[in-house]
């Protein structure tokens, strides 16, 4: 979908279609008055006939309204103006989006944008219309045969997004910064979608390359033999099982000031969980390939912020490797030795994630961060405390979670934070290393992050647990390209910092 922002009149546009909101009960919007004015009373009397109250996230498309150049007028359902939030604002774009799906309305005005939200402008209106759009026409046929690719001959191509005049600077802004985090959350849905026996690590360190060329990032590999030398004793233990070499990818985006600490991201890169010798049971192990979703969001936030020259010194660390059981495989009882000193007893295998993790987190040091945010689908237990609509937050300093909390809510990605209390610590008491990679059933997304916490000592950290959010199951199967738009965010409010 193409995006143009524009300040006109609802009646005169020559578009397709012309999208306008009606609030409850039948109240109509600035630019539903003024479609209403042009056909003297038309809207009106329509909706005097009763199909449609207003009721949020209802619509209706209108054929031939005189006096009105457009060729539709689609009525979108607002819900009671005094509710009308940020919430009601996504799903009423998201509406409109629906309605003209399967219609052959191609060049679409919108005038959502102009529709008031509390504390908000019309930079975020014009930045979360775009991401919503995006979002809600988003397919994924990379692995489809030729006669199943998706034909995209309907639903609106060309969208145009009106606003008042003294919005049209704001707006075009918000154009650009929606664009560039949608084009972000796309490419961290395509990774995560792809099958695993194409998303290996090796692939994720050849798009990591490929990013870097289009989009100015320096990156930069570590093969087996670099981690060997570096000492990476448990991160290689979790790939000795797989036959595809395992790969540490840093992406760098250098935009702000020479001597400013970086911002660095680790992103948890199983590219299949089958749990190892502590082998997971069969139904639905085929999610198990979205055990690379924290990667993903660590490169789709690296290609948001590129797109939006974001002013911010940036490091994306990416561990990635496969979890299979194999004659190679480590064992429940193998004692690993981590990258920091730290000796690991493995008592469960299918606890990989933080083994990777534990790694990447002590070579961060080597970059003197200003924080370090982990992003993993670390554990089930995650997705039993909070169910699908919160990522679980852990930080072991408090401005940093706050930060990431508001960075959630103004996205609407949100997070919720846990406790990282030291209570939990004696869960990971080993009889024959320094530390247990499991704690027991009780807690298991907070003994999970004690575990990291143990390798985060030297600075500012944070773990997004993303097991929950990252990705639908059913029917809608599917990478939700979540949190990119929280860590997005983040960094935006880092960045005017
Ligand atoms: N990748 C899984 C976590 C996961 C499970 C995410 C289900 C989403 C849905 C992780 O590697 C794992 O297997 N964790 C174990 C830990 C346990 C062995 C302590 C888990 O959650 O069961
Ligand atoms: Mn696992
Ligand atoms: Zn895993």
């Amino acid at each position: 979908m193409e995006f143009s922002i524009k300040n006109g009149n609802p009646e005169k546009q020559r578009s397709d279609a012309v999208i306008v909101g009606v609030f409850e009960s039948r109240k109509l919007s600035a630019a539903a008055v003024a479609i209403d004015l042009a056909a003297e009373g038309y809207i009106t009397a329509v909706l005097r006939s009763g199909d449609l109250e207003g009721k949020l996230g209802s619509s209706l498309v209108l054929h031939s309204v005189p006096n009105v150049a457009a060729t539709r007028v689609v009525l979108i359902g607002l819900g009671k103006e005094r509710e009308f939030k940020e919430r009601e604002y996504r799903q009423a774009v998201r509406a409109s989006v629906r309605a003209l799906a399967s219609s052959a309305a191609a060049n679409v005005t919108t005038y959502l944008a102009d529709i008031p939200v509390k504390k908000y402008d019309a930079a975020w209106k014009v930045a979360q219309l775009v991401e919503i759009a995006q979002d809600s026409t988003y397919r994924f046929d990379a692995t489809k045969g030729k006669d199943n690719k998706i034909k995209d001959t309907k639903g609106i191509k060309k969208l145009v997004i009106s606003v008042a005049k003294s919005d049209v600077k704001k707006a075009e802004d918000g154009l650009k910064q929606g664009l560039a985090l949608a084009s972000g959350i796309s490419f961290t849905k395509d990774l995560g979608n792809l099958a695993p026996n194409y998303c290996t690590p090796t692939y994720l360190a050849d798009q990591a390359k490929a990013l870097g060329k289009t989009h100015g990032l320096q990156v930069e590999v570590l093969e087996r033999a670099d981690m060997e030398k570096l000492g990476m004793g448990s991160f290689l233990g979790v790939a000795q099982g797989s036959v595809e070499p395992p790969k540490l990818i840093v992406i760098q985006h250098k935009k702000g000031k020479k001597n400013q600490k970086p911002v660095v991201l680790v992103g948890k890169g199983i590219t299949f969980d089958t749990g190892g010798i502590s082998l997971k049971p069969g139904a639905e192990m085929d999610e198990m390939k979205y055990d690379m979703c924290g990667a993903a969001s660590v490169f789709g936030t690296m290609k948001a912020i590129a797109e939006m020259e974001l002013p911010l010194n940036v490091i994306g660390i990416i561990p990635t490797c496969e979890n299979m059981p194999d004659g190679n495989a480590i064992k429940p009882g193998d004692i690993l030795t981590s990258m920091s000193g730290q000796t690991i007893e493995v008592l469960n295998t299918d606890a990989e994630g933080r083994l990777i993790l534990c790694d990447a987190l002590t070579y961060a040091e080597k970059f003197d961060p200003a924080a370090v945010v982990d992003i993993a689908t670390l554990t089930g237990a995650c997705v039993i405390a909070l169910g699908h609509h919160a990522s679980g937050l852990f930080s072991n300093k408090d401005g940093l979670a706050k930060e990431l909390l508001d960075a959630g809510e103004a996205a609407l990605d949100r997070a919720w934070q846990m406790p990282l209390w030291d209570d939990y610590q004696s869960q990971l008491d080993s009889n024959f290393a320094d530390i247990a990679n499991i704690g027991g059933r009780a807690g298991g997304s907070i003994t999970a992050a004690c575990f990291l916490s143990r390798f985060t000592k030297k600075y500012d950290w944070a773990h997004l647990d993303i097991a929950g959010t990252a990705w639908k199951s059913g029917k809608d199967k599917g990478a939700t390209g979540r949190p990119v738009p929280l860590l997005t965010e983040f960094l935006i409010k880092r960045a005017a910092k």
